[in-house]
């Protein structure tokens, strides 16, 4: 999928630690530098949400080496981070509904596994940090798009451990001159995207769905909207992030500047499908925000960032994606 260079830099002599690299930004991200001739790749990850299956296809190769461990255990992070260049920290426990069930996990990993993670790198002199932020740190806010500087209360506990990430990053530029860069991620999608349990999120879910010839549940009246991103964008925002001039602590959007309702995604996916089918309604859910869309100038003036893939055409690349693969439990 990674023909498309966003680099110009020479990597084939830098190490990337890629923390959750078996979860489906992290494996995609594994997958770019690998595409691209990078001189190492490691990734750190617990397998709790990730799975082997995303990384399967690179365990061989020489430039490859994965350590099964936890973020929460200091001592792996600074394992992990021995002898790197870049970390691209996407370990965390994502999905609102979860922390909402067990705040107390999501704070542990996704706050106190953030913090040693900032200190492993720290300590071991990395020359890049970026990390996953969230979208959902714009909570409450009623303005949009979204810009960085305008935010609002959270809605979730998910939201305050993602909030929090931002905070110790800041801290840690003007305390230690440890500069970081956030990526607040709006809606990610695509390839390698869980589709199973109980916190999967909306695409796979609806494309799952679409494919066994099954109505959807959608959560409210479907006017929702979110700023889908493909993940390849992403991918995209980290190697730039990683690699740019930057020396202070800074957060940007990333995302494609586009709202799409839940009933126009639905009708996108049935459209490629080939199927008529209307969704089910319920109740809307807690912790939810009803519309979400970025502004990406700062991305675009601070790293360079450029969506190139458009929700259609995402979209289009996703469901064949699923359909080639094991991923789904596609029962007609
Ligand atoms: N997917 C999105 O739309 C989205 C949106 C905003 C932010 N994010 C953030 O992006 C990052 C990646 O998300 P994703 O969608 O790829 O999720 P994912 O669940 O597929 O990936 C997360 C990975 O982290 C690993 N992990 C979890 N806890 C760990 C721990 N304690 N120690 C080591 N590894 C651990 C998991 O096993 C998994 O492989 C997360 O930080 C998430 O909060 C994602």
């Amino acid at each position: 999928m990674y023909n498309q260079k966003y680099h110009t830099a020479d990597i084939s002599k830098a190490t990337f630690l890629v923390t959750g690299g078996a979860g489906f930004i992290g494996s995609n991200i594994v997958e770019y530098l690998l595409t691209h001739g990078v001189g190492k790749v490691r990734v750190l990850d617990n397998f709790s949400t990730g799975s082997m299956e995303n990384i399967e296809p690179y365990l061989a190769r020489p430039e490859f080496s994965l350590i099964e461990g936890d973020i929460r255990d200091l001592d792996t992070c600074r394992r992990a981070v021995d002898g790197v260049d870049y970390v691209l920290h996407q370990a965390a426990l994502g999905s609102v509904p979860r922390s909402i069930n067990d705040p107390i996990t999501s704070n542990e990993v996704n706050v106190s596994g953030f913090l040693n993670m900032l200190v492993a790198a720290r300590d071991a002199g990395v020359k890049r940090m970026v990390y996953a932020a969230s979208s959902s740190t714009y909570g409450d806010h009623p303005g949009l798009p979204k810009v960085e500087d305008k935010i609002g209360n959270p809605l979730s506990p998910y939201a305050v451990t993602k909030y929090v990430n931002e905070l110790y990053a800041s801290v840690f530029s003007r305390t230690y001159d440890f500069h970081t860069i956030g990526l607040r991620y709006f809606n990610v999608f695509g390839p390698r995207q869980n589709p199973r349990g109980p916190y999967a999120a909306v695409i796979p879910l609806f494309i799952q769905s679409a494919l066994n010839h099954e109505a959807p549940f959608i959560n409210g009246d479907g006017e929702t909207s979110r700023d889908f991103t493909f993940v390849e964008n992403a991918v995209q925002a980290n190697i730039k992030a990683a690699l740019a001039p930057v020396n202070t602590h800074e957060v940007v959007n990333i995302a494609v500047g586009d709202k799409t309702t839940l009933n126009e995604l639905w009708k996108h996916i049935t459209d490629f499908i080939g199927i008529d089918l209307a969704p089910r309604y319920r109740e809307e859910r807690k912790g939810d925000v009803r519309h979400s869309l970025a502004n990406v100038s700062k991305a675009e003036q601070l790293i360079g960032y450029k969506p190139v893939v458009t929700i259609q055409t995402g979209l289009q690349t996703t469901v064949e994606w699923y359909k080639q693969s094991s991923y789904l439990k596609v029962t007609s």
